[in-house]
């Protein structure tokens, strides 16, 4: 694992034009996605995970790359956990980020995904932790909820059926094949977020999106049962 430390004495400034070249493949390869993946979540997760990432002293540069990146070629559309990792590998040393840093990120991307309440999840370096809560982040609250039904449509999963109950998932393929509902999701996966969260300041933010899923929900359920 890289050694954030020194990684960050040794760079005083960012390099802005690095930066750059990222926004503009992350903007043209998720334009106008339609699942909540799109170059707009990919903006945000970097804008809290910086935020996350100065908290912890983590290295700022790193965190903007992977969390800007990754979502591109996400395992979950491409069918492969190799795609995301190795395009954001290579593209980052094609325009000349140093090797350390490129294999950096790519470790974070290949390893920051949620697949399933039971699947032990993989060891992450600070800046991975940062992006990781970032990302959490996002899929909560109300953004989390905008985002959630638009995944659901996109899955064909049914909004909501009481006669389905939750479920705890134990691999990566029954949670991605999950032929659940939407709401089932939010206790699947969205409630147990807040718990798992790897920084002090992300379990912060989350607590205010996590009470206003909790809201939602109780809400969703007194309109369904009709008292209201
Ligand atoms: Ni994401």
């Amino acid at each position: 694992m890289p050694d954030s430390d020194a990684a960050r004495r040794a760079r005083p400034k960012v390099p802005t034009e690095l930066i750059r070249k990222t926004e503009e493949v992350v903007r043209s390869k998720l334009h106008n996605e339609s699942t909540g993946h799109d170059w707009w979540h990919a903006d945000r997760v970097r804008s809290t995970a910086v935020r996350i990432a100065r908290e912890e002293s983590a290295d700022a540069f790193v965190v903007e790359l992977a969390a800007l990146l990754h979502d591109v070629e996400d395992f979950k559309f491409s069918g492969s956990e190799d795609t995301g990792p190795r395009f954001a590998g290579d593209f980052l040393l094609s325009i000349g980020v140093a090797e350390q840093d490129a294999n950096h990120v790519a470790e974070i991307i290949r390893n920051i995904s949620f697949k399933g309440a039971r699947v032990e999840p993989a060891p992450l370096s600070l800046e991975g932790r940062c992006i990781q809560d970032a990302d959490r982040l996002d899929a909560i609250g109300a953004i989390g909820i905008a985002r959630t039904f638009a995944y659901g449509g996109y899955k064909k999963r049914p909004i909501h059926d009481p006669d389905v109950a939750p479920v705890a998932h134990d691999s990566v393929r029954s949670y991605l094949d999950t032929k659940g509902t939407t709401i089932n999701h939010f206790h699947e996966k969205l409630l147990l977020l807040r718990e798992r969260m790897n920084t002090e300041f992300g379990r912060k933010l989350a607590e205010e999106r996590h009470r206003f899923m909790e809201e939602f929900l109780a809400e969703f359920e007194s309109e369904w049962s009709g008292e209201r």
